[in-house]
């Protein structure tokens, strides 16, 4: 113990500390935090007394515990006696202090520093404590401990309310505040640690989302780099079809789900033998049946899904070539009994199909495909869905045009060797003369009339 104390009772505040083992003890808490700070007339014997004894009590003082070390701690107070206090009491208790003696020079400070907590009490010139706790807290994020003397106005439930984390009534021991400011610190370093680690959980998830997405893709261009090297065509299927879900009323998971899923319906055709895959020509009613079988290869590489987007692929896998009139391939299954994602792909996949180069075809004209699809509907296609489609195609084409690359129907294009002879060849010729009939209306309609 320092030479310099004497064996006097010492006297702070209104509390006596009779004699020097209890001073000993005391050490680790200090000397300060056992007097009441706040009523005016406690303040000045409080004041004198800490600064007399400042220099032994910093000196005898042991370290303070290192639950918080170095918070930065603002305290505000229009009464300087309070702040200096409170100061020194939370100086010796391992804070850094800052003080402000009203609303306006806090909000200042507020501004500039880096702060951990403030203590404020509530009645002061300017931005008063319960205006300054929701300045603390909403722009700064920084918690609050509000004190105060006037119950009647203030009530706990409103300071609460303004964002404070705590409340004390005054008079107030620095003891008190300062287990409370630990306790709201404590808080305060959990919730950031709540937070840290929710940031980086979301990260890492992203991250397996985005490797998943990953080797879906890849699995799909795998599937596809036999008679599609670009894998454009896939990247168009998902996106068309999401958003035909999308337009469909689907929730926004199962929309996103069949964006996914949808690019995956002809991950089979890798079981197809390349002679009949990429054959020119018309496929005979043997390579035909070979051809169909791309449907339940896919459904057996798909097979015992454990994620939902896996789920959605070997259903749209398995039935993307139903027909609505059950007519279709390969369980003939009819209207409604197709599930929802099967039906969307069937319909843009024909479309992207029919508006794209394949080893047998050039790529038919918009226009040519959307003909196709409205004369299909209620057979081939959902009636329902062929009408939203048709209300799409402008932002379908859009789509279609962005992932196209170089790739697009050329001027002058001819019937697929596997489509001529049929239905389709009539329907051509029909779309040529009716839109050389609207050209040559044009024409006519840019020429300037004669003069009279
Ligand atoms: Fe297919």
């Amino acid at each position: 113990m320092s030479a310099g104390l004497s064996n006097a009772p010492l006297r702070i505040g209104t509390r006596t500390l009779s004699d020097r083992p209890v001073l000993e003890k005391s050490m680790q808490h200090s000397i300060v935090r056992e007097c009441r700070i706040g009523l005016r007339t406690g303040i000045p014997c409080c004041r004198r007394i800490a600064c007399q004894r400042q220099k032994t009590i910093v000196s005898m003082a042991t370290p303070a515990p290192s639950t918080t070390p170095k918070s930065r701690i603002l305290i505000v107070d229009d009464e300087k006696g309070i702040c200096d206090i409170l100061q020194m009491s939370l100086q010796l208790a391992g804070f850094e202090c800052l003080t402000a003696y009203n609303g306006d020079d806090a909000v200042r400070i507020l501004e500039t520093e880096s702060l951990d907590a403030v203590i404020t009490d509530i009645r002061m010139p300017g931005v008063d404590g319960v205006e300054l706790v929701k300045i603390a807290r909403e722009k700064h994020q920084v918690d609050s401990i509000v004190m105060t003397a006037y119950m009647k106005e203030y009530t706990y439930e409103r300071i609460i309310e303004n964002g404070a984390s705590d409340f004390v009534f005054k008079p107030i021991t620095p003891n008190e505040l300062i287990v409370r400011l630990r306790r709201v610190l404590r808080e305060r370093a959990l919730l950031a640690d709540r937070n840290r680690k929710n940031l980086e959980l979301h990260a890492a998830l992203y991250e397996l989302r985005e490797a998943y997405h990953d080797t879906i893709n890849r699995l799909v261009l795998a599937a596809e780099y036999k008679d599609e090297n670009t894998g454009d065509h896939v990247m168009r299927i998902g996106r068309i079809s999401a958003l035909l879900a999308e337009k469909s009323g689907l929730s926004r998971s199962q929309v996103e789900s069949i964006f996914f899923a949808a690019p995956m319906h002809d991950v089979g055709k890798i079981g197809i033998p390349d002679h009949i895959l990429l054959k020119p020509g018309k496929l005979t009613e043997d390579e035909f049946a070979v051809m169909q079988q791309h449907t339940t290869i896919g459904g057996a590489i798909l097979a015992n899904p454990k994620a939902e987007i896996l789920r959605h692929a070997r259903e749209i896998a398995l039935t993307h070539h139903e027909r609505w009139d059950g007519k279709g391939y390969p369980h003939g299954l009819a209207g409604e009994a197709i599930p929802i994602g099967g039906r969307i792909v069937k319909l843009v996949d024909v479309f992207d199909a029919l508006t794209s180069v394949r080893p047998y075809k050039d790529p038919y004209p918009v226009e040519v495909a959307i003909e196709l699809i409205r004369k299909d509907s209620g057979t081939h296609f959902d009636p329902k869905l062929v009408e939203l489609f048709l209300g799409l195609k402008d932002e379908i084409a859009e789509i279609k045009k962005r992932t196209c690359g170089k790739q697009g129907a050329p001027a002058e294009f001819r019937l697929s060797e596997r489509d001529q002879g049929g239905n389709l060849a009539d329907m051509m010729k029909s779309i040529a003369a009716k839109a050389t009939l609207v050209d040559a209306e044009k024409k006519a309609a840019a020429v300037p009339a004669p003069p009279v």
